[in-house]
C-alpha cells in the first residue's frame, strides 16, 4: 500500500471514531516509510507499533515519536540470548531488541510507560517470565503479556503451545510484585479462565475491534482472515462497519485469548473501574498533562 493508502485507510476509520490503531506485521520497521504511515494514522488516531527492535535507531525513534506514535512494544519472549535468538532464528537478535528499549526510553517524549516489553506466554517461557520481568524492571520500561494464539487463519506452528492451567494464577502473582507489569488485573484473571475452557462471551472483535492486512482486506480478527468483509482502500467505512457488526461467527467465539480481545473486553461495555484505573495508571501517556496542569495551578 502507498502512503496515500494509508491516508484513507485513517480518514475513513476515524468515521467510526478515534481508535487504537495497532500498526504491527510482519515488522512493521522494515517499511522506509514507517514514519509516514504512523503519521497518517497519528492524525486521527492513536497509533502503537509492535517491533522486533532490530531496525531502531535513535534518529528513527525520534522521527517516530515526533509523527504521533502513542505507544511502542519490543517483543522479548525469553529471558536468555540462546534462547531468544534461537526462537527468533538469528543471532544478536536478544542484544538488538534490549539496544532498542533503551533507545525508545531515551527519546519518548512522555517517558516509560510508552515503552514496553512485550512477552507471548507460552508453555516454554512461563518459568521465565519473572527473569523477563526482571529485564524491562532493569530496562526502565513498562512490561505486557499476550497468551499465546495456536489456531488462525493467520498462525503456524512452531512447536509453541498454550502454557499449564494455573498460568493466569502465577501471572496475577508477578503482577503484584512487579508494578511495571501493566497487563489488566481482569485480562490475566481471565487466563485460567480460558486455560480451563471458560471464555467470558460475547468477543467484540468486529464490533470493537478489527483487523486490516497489508493490502487493506478488513476482518474481525488476525485468527478470521477468511471472514473478509471488504478492503478499506476502495469500500466505505459504513459499509464495512455494517458487515463487521453482523457477522455472527465472532460473537461466540471463544478461540483465543490475547491481549488484542483482552484489552477491548476491559475497556468495554459496562465501565470496570479497576481497569479504567489500571489504565490511566499504567498505560496512558498522561505524565505530560499531568505536568501541564501542575505547571497552570
Ligand atoms: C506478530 S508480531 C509482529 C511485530 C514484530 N515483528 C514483532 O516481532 O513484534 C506482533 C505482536 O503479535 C504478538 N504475537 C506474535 N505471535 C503471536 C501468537 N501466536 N499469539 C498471540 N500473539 C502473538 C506479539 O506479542 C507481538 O508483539
Ligand atoms: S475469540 Fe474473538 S479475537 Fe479470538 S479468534 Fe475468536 S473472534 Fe477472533
Amino acid at each position: 500500500m502507498t502512503i496515500e493508502d494509508f491516508e484513507v485507510i485513517s480518514a475513513k476509520l476515524a468515521e467510526g471514531g478515534s481508535m487504537v490503531v495497532s500498526i504491527e506485521g510482519g515488522e512493521p520497521l522494515l517499511r522506509h516509510d514507517i514514519v509516514e504511515i504512523v503519521r497518517a494514522f497519528g492524525r486521527y488516531h492513536h497509533p502503537i507499533l509492535f517491533t522486533n527492535g532490530w531496525r531502531v535507531t535513535p534518529g528513527l525513534a525520534r522521527d517516530l515519536w515526533a509523527a504521533g506514535l502513542s505507544e511502542i512494544g519490543v517483543s522479548i519472549d525469553y529471558a536468555t540470548e540462546e534462547r531468544h535468538d534461537a526462537h527468533r532464528g538469528k543471532k544478536g537478535t536478544f542484544v538488538a531488541a534490549l539496544a532498542a528499549l533503551d533507545i525508545l526510553r531515551d527519546t519518548a517524549p512522555h517517558g516509560r510507560r510508552q515503552v514496553a516489553m512485550m512477552t507471548v506466554v507460552m508453555h516454554d517461557n512461563v518459568d521465565a517470565f519473572e527473569d523477563l520481568l526482571r529485564l524491562s524492571a532493569e530496562k526502565g520500561v513498562n512490561h505486557q503479556c499476550t497468551l499465546i494464539s495456536t489456531t488462525g487463519d493467520g498462525r503456524h506452528d512452531r512447536g509453541q503451545q498454550q502454557p499449564a492451567s494455573d498460568t493466569g494464577k502465577r501471572l496475577l502473582d508477578l503482577k503484584h510484585r512487579y508494578p511495571h507489569f501493566v497487563s489488566f488485573t481482569g485480562y490475566l484473571e481471565g487466563v485460567d479462565r480460558f486455560l480451563n475452557g471458560e471464555v467470558r462471551s460475547p468477543c467484540w472483535a468486529g464490533e470493537r475491534f478489527l483487523n486490516i492486512d497489508h493490502m487493506g482486506e478488513v476482518s474481525p480478527c488476525i485468527e478470521k482472515l477468511h471472514l473478509s468483509v471488504g478492503n478499506l482502500r476502495r469500500d466505505p467505512w459504513s459499509v464495512v462497519a455494517e458487515k463487521l457488526a453482523a457477522l455472527e461467527e465472532t460473537k461466540h467465539c471463544t478461540s483465543c485469548y490475547t491481549s488484542c480481545r483482552g484489552f477491548v473486553e476491559e475497556m468495554s461495555g459496562f465501565p470496570r473501574v479497576r481497569s479504567w484505573q489500571e489504565f490511566f495508571g499504567g498505560f496512558a501517556s498522561v505524565n505530560r498533562a499531568k505536568q501541564q496542569a501542575g505547571r497552570a495551578s
